[in-house]
């Protein structure tokens, strides 16, 4: 009788824990650039994240996701975002980690994911070399080399013999750069001269007369989309680059939905390989859009907020199926290879590299009612971060 009461208490106990851990929520600790320069990043991501709790639930194997934001702006300064990553672990006992608008933010933080243990999923900053640096974190935004080579075999397909390009000087630029020159001369292609600009504020001035001088059939490009893209498209006009018949051709950075209108008719014609647009014909993006423009009417859904519904989907998914835990080791297991169709198609999670497989599309700048917007008329099914191939760089 005795042994039957022990039992039955310890039982009870058990189911007490069970109930307690099943109770205890899911924190996830966002960080992200909501102020300052990048500002866009940070609201388009948390957009996205909050989106897809209000349109799937905000509670995963039992625990309700919370979400810790730590605003880590400007986004470029690693030491920055990795005291506020450190504070999200040690003060906030976060399970997860992610957000990460810029490469600095994402490299600065991926020693401390392994250290403390915890899954990091980066839903923006997108130089390869990212996902080499713990073997916790996990993408679903997009590489730079993943859309520039595309884009360069499109380029060289298409009568365009001789570019010139010009990056933001750091590690999504150097990508991007690299891998043009890379897939663009072994198409048959000609690089008739290079240059890196400064990440803030750069005088473009030299820059387009030296282009101008230089006449390239395109010039093929890389910056962070901001108040630059829109200076650079404007400037390419203005002196008289688009009229001597050189054409612009980049990664889909550069038509960014969330600034693409302020560029004005400059961006017409513009040409670019990228993942997601938001005029993608699907029925998931149909759906999404539509939530999007209902719960934001004052923004439009771009790449930055489809990775953030994306990269909740992914840690809700990996949720479900650990069966509530966020154990890095599980998280990383679980998420390795599964396949879903989001808004820009069908993604999987490589599961050699935790970095994402997705459709390129090749678009052109178009105006579609009140907006400009991407519209897609080629695409390539199932790319992976082509720096990658090379196992050395996993
Ligand atoms: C990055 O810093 O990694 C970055 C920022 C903006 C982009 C792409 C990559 O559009």
């Amino acid at each position: 009788m005795h042994r039957i009461t022990t039992l039955a208490v310890a039982a009870f106990a058990l189911g007490i824990a069970a109930a307690a851990l099943a109770a205890e929520p899911l924190k996830i600790g966002l960080v992200l650039p909501v102020s300052g320069p990048f500002a866009a990043y940070g609201k388009q991501i948390e957009h996205g994240v909050r989106l897809y709790l209000t349109t799937h639930g905000d509670t995963v194997a039992g625990r309700k996701v919370e979400l810790i934001i730590k605003d880590d702006s400007p986004g470029t300064s690693g030491d920055i975002s990795k005291r506020l990553a450190q504070e999200l672990v040690v003060k906030d006992k976060v399970d997860v980690l992610a957000g990460f608008g810029l490469t600095p933010s994402a490299l600065a933080v991926a020693p401390l994911a392994t250290e403390a243990k915890k899954p990091m999923v980066v839903m923006n900053a997108a130089t390869s070399s990212i996902t080499t640096r713990s073997p916790y974190v996990l993408r679903t935004s997009h590489t730079l080399a993943q859309d520039t080579a595309p884009m360069a075999t499109w380029a060289a397909n298409n009568k365009i013999r001789k570019v010139y390009t010009l990056v933001a000087d750091y590690g999504p630029g150097h990508d991007a750069e690299e891998q043009f020159k890379k897939t663009f001369t072994a198409a048959g292609g000609e690089i008739v001269g290079d240059v890196r600009v400064p990440v803030k504020n750069p005088d473009f001035a030299p820059y387009l007369q030296k282009i101008k001088d230089t006449k390239p059939d395109a010039v093929f490009l890389f910056m962070p989309p901001g108040s630059e893209t829109i200076a650079f498209m404007k400037g390419f006009k203005d002196r008289g680059l688009a009229d001597a018949g050189i054409r612009i051709i980049a990664t889909g950075d550069l038509t960014d939905e969330d600034i693409l209108n302020a560029v004005g008719d400059s961006a017409l014609g513009v040409i670019t390989a990228f993942h997601y647009s938001q005029v993608h014909d699907s029925p998931e993006n149909k759906a999404y859009t539509e939530a999007y423009a209902k719960a934001y009417p004052k923004d439009r859904a771009n790449f930055m907020s489809v990775a953030g519904y994306d990269g909740m989907h992914l840690i809700a998914a990996v949720i479900e199926k650990t069966g509530g835990s966020a154990d890095p080791e599980k998280f990383v297991a679980a998420a390795k290879g599964m396949s879903w169709v989001s808004p820009r198609g069908k993604i999987t999670i490589d599961p050699d590299t935790r970095d994402i497989v997705q459709t390129v599309y090749i678009r052109k700048v178009e105006r579609v009612g009140a907006d400009l917007q991407n519209v897609e008329f080629d695409s390539i099914p199932d790319v992976k971060d082509p720096v990658k191939e090379d196992p050395a760089k996993r």
